[in-house]
């Protein structure tokens, strides 16, 4: 074969990729036309998720939120529903605030005008090049880990792609390998390939439409490539969890709570659970008989705990099971224990009988929902409340 200068490799690289493109695309179904909406819609979705998960929740999406205006115009409820299970919800919030901005300040169109679509809140460098490119054919590159993936391995480039620089200066060589008027297909392109040839783990070379030039596999290194320094892996956290079943007019109903306004998954439902401090860790290890000897520590540390965490005297009677759930930051691992609620005669027989009543007055109320924090529901509200996916395993295990 024979040796060719940068400036044919790229020249090379960007005819050859957008013929296989155009060749072998998938039909997906943000590809069905260009409305700036719809790619906007996706792309928010397919930043840390992979197509075949993405595709049912775009459709279900689109078909309840068709436009920018009926997404702005949504109950915030139903747009976090409708993302339950997609995980990194604050993109399902700021996609809204998004759309309430193109309502408010561009009459409900998006802005062919990459400043405006960079300012819409959750619109970083590489969705702007895409929503730029792809609805508005503007040669913008749009560069996310799997473009630098690719790029890193047909140029050999051995810079840490962990690096802003490193991005910084990857998309103004993407940028440069955009063809005349071909935008759009040419960054799909570039994201098709790194998701379905250049893959990250033992790339499929063999029909990979740009191998005959790529600088990693002529030296026999795609496998080393991208370099990336590794995170920090997600600080463990061990949480206890309850679920109080509900008695008298709460028959068949369990306890659950919605998390702040902010933060991690900010108003999301969920079971009442706390944080179990480092020293108390082996102690609820050897808890899974709540009502053993041994384990009667565990099950009046956890009885206080909760008292403190939610107000309410909530005993716990048995582990059920264990769940994990990892964020990019954090790994809980919970501990599930069946509970139900201290009752008033218990509370009146407690040492300080009139703020033993107040309480129970004030957790009734609480427990009512009158504070808007805790609710009692039955399986039927997992249809209208959004639950992070580690809570609905739990309650589909214990409702069936
Ligand atoms: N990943 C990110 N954006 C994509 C797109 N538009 N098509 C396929 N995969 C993608």
């Amino acid at each position: 074969m024979e040796a060719i200068n940068n400036e044919e490799a790229k020249a090379y690289f960007s005819r050859e990729l957008l013929i296989w493109y155009r060749r072998i695309k998938r039909d997906l179904p943000w590809r069905m036309n260009q409305d700036p909406y719809r790619v906007w819609v996706s792309e928010i979705m397919l930043q840390q998720t992979r197509v075949d998960t993405v595709i049912p929740y775009y459709e279900r999406f689109m078909t309840k939120f068709p436009t920018v205006r009926t997404l702005a115009e949504a109950p915030e409820p139903e747009v976090l529903k409708c993302w339950e299970g997609l995980g990194y919800y604050s993109r399902a919030r700021n996609l809204q605030a998004g759309a309430r901005e193109v309502v408010e300040r561009y009459g409900g169109v998006v802005p062919d005008d990459k400043t405006a679509v960079s300012g819409l809140k959750g619109v970083g460098p590489y969705t702007t090049g895409a929503i730029m490119s792809i609805a508005f054919n503007r040669p913008e590159p749009a560069v996310d880990g799997n473009v630098m993936r690719v790029l890193s391995r047909y140029f050999c480039l051995e810079d840490d792609i962990a690096k802003p620089a490193t991005r910084v200066n990857i998309e103004k060589l993407a940028g440069s390998l955009i063809p005349e008027g071909a935008a759009g297909d040419f960054n799909q392109a570039l994201m098709e390939l790194g998701a379905l040839v250049c893959t990250p783990k033992s790339p499929s070379c063999l029909p990979c439409p740009v191998m005959e030039h790529c600088a990693a596999r002529l030296a026999g290194r795609e496998a080393e490539l991208p370099i990336k320094t590794k995170a920090k892996p997600p600080r463990p956290e061990k949480r206890a969890a309850v679920i109080v079943a509900g008695t008298g007019v709460h028959e068949g109903k369990i306890l659950i709570r919605q998390r702040p306004e902010t933060g991690l998954l900010a108003q999301m439902w969920e079971l009442p659970h706390l944080l179990i401090p480092k020293e108390q860790e082996s102690v609820m290890e050897a808890a899974d008989e709540l009502s053993s000897a041994n384990a009667a520590a565990a099950g009046k540390w956890l009885t206080r705990s909760m008292e403190a965490e939610t107000g309410l005297l909530i005993r716990p009677r048995r582990w059920l099971m264990d769940a994990d759930h990892v964020f990019s930051h954090i790994h809980w691992k919970m501990r599930i224990y069946l509970a139900d609620l201290g009752t008033h005669a218990e509370l009146a027989d407690a040492p300080s009988a009139s703020l033993a009543a107040e309480s129970a007055a004030a957790y009734e109320a609480e427990a009512e929902g009158k504070q808007g924090e805790y609710r009692w529901i039955g399986p039927a509200d997992m249809e209208t409340l959004a639950f992070p996916n580690l809570f609905i395993r739990i309650l589909r295990d214990y409702w069936t």
